[in-house]
């Protein structure tokens, strides 16, 4: 593999031939949004890691550089498409409680593009099947990482897209509910989701975790069991 002079930023830089413009930036510390990004099986779905290349928009995460390439992550046309992409992304996303919504990558953006991140509707439909996992199916944006992890990380192939047009959806083997399918509660699927919408049955925010010395309730009480000297 050659290397190739680009132009990112203003600065004349080496990059790899074949190397994603996602890539090269992180390489040299600049940022860019990703949703829809996972580490070696970029599907280039969501978009919204857009820049502008040779006054043209290009996904990053799936464009490769080549010689002579100008690279703008941060132009008005880059940040204006970014900012399009999230207010379409955030008119079908709900989230169920202000702590869920802050543990959606989605939200983080809208707000920091000035943007409003997504409403919290508390008795939204979820698929509350499953012993360990929770699925929010209105938090889902599609990014098809969970499909990944499950299918490629683990072989598992429990999560698929089904459906076509409009109707295409994250489900859970021939469509049925989470708790039926044949997931095996690995949690890669919740590691991989950006958004919150696979997260554990559980969860509980950082800040609301109890301190507890007993493995059996929650109460916090901090007594002391054992033998004092
Ligand atoms: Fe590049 Fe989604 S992160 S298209």
């Amino acid at each position: 593999m050659g290397m190739v002079k680009v132009v990112l930023n203003g600065r004349e830089v080496e990059a790899a031939n074949g190397e994603t413009i996602l890539n090269l930036a992180r390489r040299y510390g600049i940022e860019i949004p990703t949703l829809c990004y996972y580490e070696g099986y970029a599907n280039g779905s969501c978009r919204i890691c857009v820049v502008e290349v040779n006054g043209r928009l290009m996904p990053s995460c799936i464009t490769k550089v080549s010689e002579g390439m100008k690279i703008e992550t941060e132009s008005i046309r880059a940040t204006e498409a970014r900012k399009t992409l999230l207010r379409l992304l955030l008119k079908n996303h709900t989230h169920r409680s202000k702590e869920e919504q802050m543990r959606c990558r989605l939200c983080d953006y809208a707000i920091k593009y000035g943007l409003e991140p997504a409403p919290i509707i508390p008795d939204i439909k979820i698929d509350d099947t499953h012993p360990a996992i929770v699925f929010n199916p209105s938090a889902c944006v599609m990014c098809r990482k969970c499909v990944i992890a499950c299918s490629i990380d683990q072989s598992n192939d429990t999560i698929t897209v089904i459906g076509r047009g409009l109707d295409t959806r994250v489900g859970f083997d021939l469509d049925v509910p989470m708790g039926v399918s044949s997931c095996v509660s690995c949690g890669a699927c919740i590691d991989a989701c950006p958004t919150g919408a696979l997260m554990e049955r559980d969860w509980v925010p950082a800040d609301k975790v109890v301190e507890t010395t007993c493995p059996y309730c929650g109460t916090g009480c901090q007594v002391e069991y054992g033998i004092k000297d």
